[in-house]
C-alpha cells in the first residue's frame, strides 16, 4: 500500500512538472516577437524575370521577399505591347490608373531597407507600382528601386514613385538583365553604401 502511494505521489509530481514545463515553453513562444531581417525585397513580375533578380538580391542580402501580385492577373493578351488597346498599354497611357494589389498586405515595421523591383513597361514602372507606393509609408526606410527590361534603362521610374510615395529615402535605381549574377548584384549593393 505504501509502495502504491509513493508511486502515485511520484506520478503526480512528474505530471505537474511536465505541465509546468510545457506552460513555460508556450509562454516563451508567444512572448518572443517574430524576428525578421531588416531588409525587404518587394517586387512585381509579370513573366518571372524580375522575380529571378529579386530572389538573387534576397539571397545576397538575407532579406525577406514580398511579391506584389495583381488582384486581376495579367494575361498574355494583357501584356501585348504591340496592341494599342491591350490592358498594359491602356494602363501605361493613363498615369491615374491604380491596378488593385491582390497579395496580402505586409507590415513594413522593422524594415530599414527596401529593394523595390519591377519590369520596365513603356520606359517606366508599371502602374501597379504606383498603387504599391501610395499604399505604404516608407518613413525610416531607404528605398532602392531596381528593374529588368528588354534593354531600356530605369528612366524616371524612381523619381516618379518617390513623388507619389511622399516618404522614405529614395536612392538611384538600377536596371539589370535577368541573367545578372549574384556576384554582380553583391558589388552593386556594396557600392550603394
Ligand atoms: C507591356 C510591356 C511593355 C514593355 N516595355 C518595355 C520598354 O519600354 N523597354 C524595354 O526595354 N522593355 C520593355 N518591356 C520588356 C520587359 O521590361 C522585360 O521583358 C522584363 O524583363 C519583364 O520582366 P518580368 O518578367 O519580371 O515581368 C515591356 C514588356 C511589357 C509586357
Amino acid at each position: 500500500m505504501k509502495k502504491i502511494l509513493s508511486i502515485m505521489i511520484a506520478a503526480f509530481l512528474f505530471s505537474s512538472l511536465a505541465v509546468y514545463g510545457s506552460d513555460t515553453q508556450a509562454e516563451s513562444e508567444t512572448a518572443a516577437p517574430a524576428a525578421h531581417s531588416d531588409v525587404l525585397v518587394a517586387y512585381f513580375s509579370a513573366t518571372g524575370t524580375t522575380k529571378g533578380v529579386a530572389e538573387k538580391i534576397a539571397s545576397v542580402t538575407g532579406g525577406d521577399l514580398y511579391e506584389i501580385l495583381a488582384a486581376e492577373p495579367y494575361t498574355e493578351e494583357d501584356l501585348n505591347y504591340n496592341d494599342s488597346s491591350s490592358r498594359s498599354t491602356k494602363e501605361q497611357n493613363d498615369k491615374n490608373v491604380r491596378p488593385e494589389i491582390g497579395s496580402e498586405k505586409i507590415s513594413l515595421e522593422g524594415y530599414t531597407t527596401l529593394y523595390l523591383g519591377f519590369p520596365i513597361w513603356w520606359g517606366e514602372e508599371p502602374r501597379i507600382l504606383d498603387t504599391f507606393v501610395e499604399t505604404y509609408s516608407f518613413d525610416g526606410i531607404t528605398v532602392i528601386p531596381f528593374c529588368t527590361s528588354g534593354g531600356s534603362g530605369i528612366g524616371r521610374s524612381g523619381p516618379n514613385m518617390e513623388a507619389l510615395a511622399g516618404s522614405g529615402t529614395w536612392m538611384d535605381g538600377e536596371r539589370f538583365s535577368g541573367s545578372v549574377s549574384e556576384a554582380d548584384l553583391q558589388s552593386w549593393i556594396e557600392g550603394l553604401k
